[in-house]
């Protein structure tokens, strides 16, 4: 699904950096109406073809006085006052309204940071039925404030401070807030965006995912010709398996999926998920068993990028070979290539100066098991490329994909590898982390936590020390327990269990795991380690 397929009751977000900027685009779609986010400084023409009926201009690091800061295209105001389209501005998306159309920001003398109460100055569809006086507490972070307004607005709500907190121009349907409604520390803000989607812009609700799959199985059999083949690696993932399964539906057993086992898998997981693709999905998959192919090549590898690197290029090799296989087979080449890429992935956004805000993949080479060779000149298909984590799990789960198995921890491409630091194929490491693992999540599961966490798993430690077990002196290999909360997994905070509950599993752990003497826990947060271990 690309912006452009939707075409009708849009809401488009302009992002200018801010932290939260997603956040509007989640809430919007929370209350059924399909909303999209581009950056900022996109062409008014990328603008005006999606078509949208209100637009949301996003808040953001930058002063509006800045030379590099950055500001909707040229004509933009003119553009919507031509279409009578109504705009929201938040935080710098209002003082750029205000900036540009005529009015002056300057460097507020108290910058407000944080929790603050606001009052309502002027009756005003932000805010329903409130009255002049009444108040509410939101959520600021703005050092720059408008001290001056333009021609035709008002300020409708003021801080306790005395600084303009709303403001609008009720003729040109021009509107802005000075402080973030769509976090939640503005405990009103859901309703203020409610009143300026329903009661001010007129937009309806209707956005749900039961259109989406329809709309995607459309694209889906419109793209791909009737005797086109299509190919998708399936790494037992969500994202990659809601996205197979959409596919299949579309065009049934013209879909060749290939589920790899490089040997660096959990316990039992080939069987698990192979399983599930059979039974649950009927999905044509095939299983290509590779765990001499990966563990020979990782053979003496320590150093965690080699390892990773090597673990990519094998899995290309793979998909090269699965390729020309299907080639002979059909007498044709599959044109297209399945990818679960998600909307955090391609949302094109402004990342603020200085705030250190890359993709994790700078830190460490991420692999999964959709990289293919250029050279395969493979056209691809991404039905996930709008929606967010949770709305593929709401997919997935309209598609008859077990519950389950949508809510299972995210598992790393390079597998098992980057759970023992060092050599992986040294003696029977690799056995001995998959049966404390298991252990571990069993556990976990039975505790009824497993919701509760981002990720969980155990990781092997190479590192031999001494013990005492059956009054015998063991000199044996220790287990770490990591799990950690997370919303994205670019942060993380370790998980706060319970005693007795790691009591139980550090003995059970020794008993049951043989060649393990010892249970330690990661209380690291993310940063400043990462995640995984490598
Ligand atoms: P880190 O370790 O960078 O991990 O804090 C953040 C999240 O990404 C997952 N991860 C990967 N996922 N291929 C993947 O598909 C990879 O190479 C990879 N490395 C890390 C990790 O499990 C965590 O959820």
């Amino acid at each position: 699904m690309d912006p452009q397929d939707v075409k009708t009751n849009i809401v488009l977000i302009l992002d200018f950096g801010s932290q939260y900027t997603h956040l509007i685009t989640r809430r919007i779609r929370a209350l059924n109406v399909f909303s999209l986010c581009i950056n900022g400084t996109s062409s008014l023409k990328s603008i005006a073809d999606l078509n949208p009926l209100a637009i949301i201009l996003s808040g953001g690091p930058h002063s509006v006085h800045a030379i590099d800061a950055p500001c909707f295209p040229s004509g933009f105001m003119e553009y919507v006052e031509s279409n009578k389209l109504p705009v929201l501005g938040i935080c710098y998306g209002l003082q750029l309204i205000v900036q540009k159309t005529g009015g002056e920001v300057r460097v507020g003398e108290k910058q407000e940071y944080g929790r603050m109460e606001i009052e309502v100055e002027k009756a005003c569809g932000l805010f329903g039925n409130k009255k002049v006086g009444d108040r509410q507490s939101v959520w600021m972070s703005h050092g720059d404030e408008a001290v001056k307004l333009p021609e035709g607005f008002e300020v409708v709500a003021r801080s306790k401070q005395g600084s303009v907190a709303a403001v609008e121009n009720r003729e040109k349907r021009l509107y802005g807030l000075q402080y973030h409604p769509e976090v939640t520390h503005s405990p009103e803000g859901m309703e203020t965006l409610r009143y300026f989607l329903f009661d001010i812009c007129g937009v309806t609700a209707g956005w749900k995912m039961e259109d989406v799959l329809e709309e995607e199985l459309k694209i889906i059999k419109e793209t791909v010709g009737p005797d086109d083949h299509v190919i998708c690696g399936l790494s037992g993932g969500v994202d990659s398996t809601v996205a197979a399964t959409l596919v299949h539906k579309a065009i049934g057993d013209r879909l060749h999926c290939a589920f790899v086992d490089n040997g660096l898998l959990r316990f039992k997981e080939r069987a698990r998920v192979m399983e599930t693709f059979e039974k649950d999905l009927h999905l044509p998959v095939t299983c290509i068993d590779a765990t001499e192919q990966f563990l020979s090549k990782l053979k003496g590898v320590t150093e965690p990028e080699k390892k990773r690197k090597i673990i990519g290029n094998e899995f290309i090799c793979i998909f090269d070979a699965f390729a020309h296989d299907l080639e002979k087979k059909l007498q044709r080449k599959p044109l297209y290539l399945v990818q679960g890429t998600l909307y955090p992935d391609v949302i094109e956004s402004c990342p603020p100066p200085g705030s250190g805000r890359t993709h994790s993949h700078t830190i460490k080479s991420h692999h999964n098991v959709g990289g293919l060779p250029k050279d395969m000149k493979l056209k691809l298909i991404e039905p996930l490329k709008l929606l967010f984590k949770d709305e593929v799990r709401e997919l997935g789960r309209i598609m008859g994909v077990p519950v389950s198995f949508l809510k299972r921890h995210p598992f790393p491409g390079p597998g098992l590898a980057v759970r023992v630091p060092g050599d992986v194929t040294e003696g029977n490491r690799l056995d001995i982390l998959r049966k404390a693992d298991d252990i571990f999540i069993q556990a976990i599961k039975d505790a009824g936590i497993y919701d509760s966490i981002w990720q969980a798993f155990a990781v092997f430690m190479p590192v031999l020390t001494v013990g005492v077990q059956g009054d015998q002196r063991t000199h044996s290999y220790a287990i770490a327990l990591r799990a950690v909360t997370s919303h994205d997994g670019m942060t993380a905070d370790w998980y706060y269990f319970d005693h007795k509950f790691l009591a139980d599993l550090s003995t059970r752990i020794c008993n049951e795991v043989q060649g393990v003497n010892r249970v330690l826990l990661d209380i690291t947060s993310k940063p400043p380690a990462t995640i995984e271990w490598e």
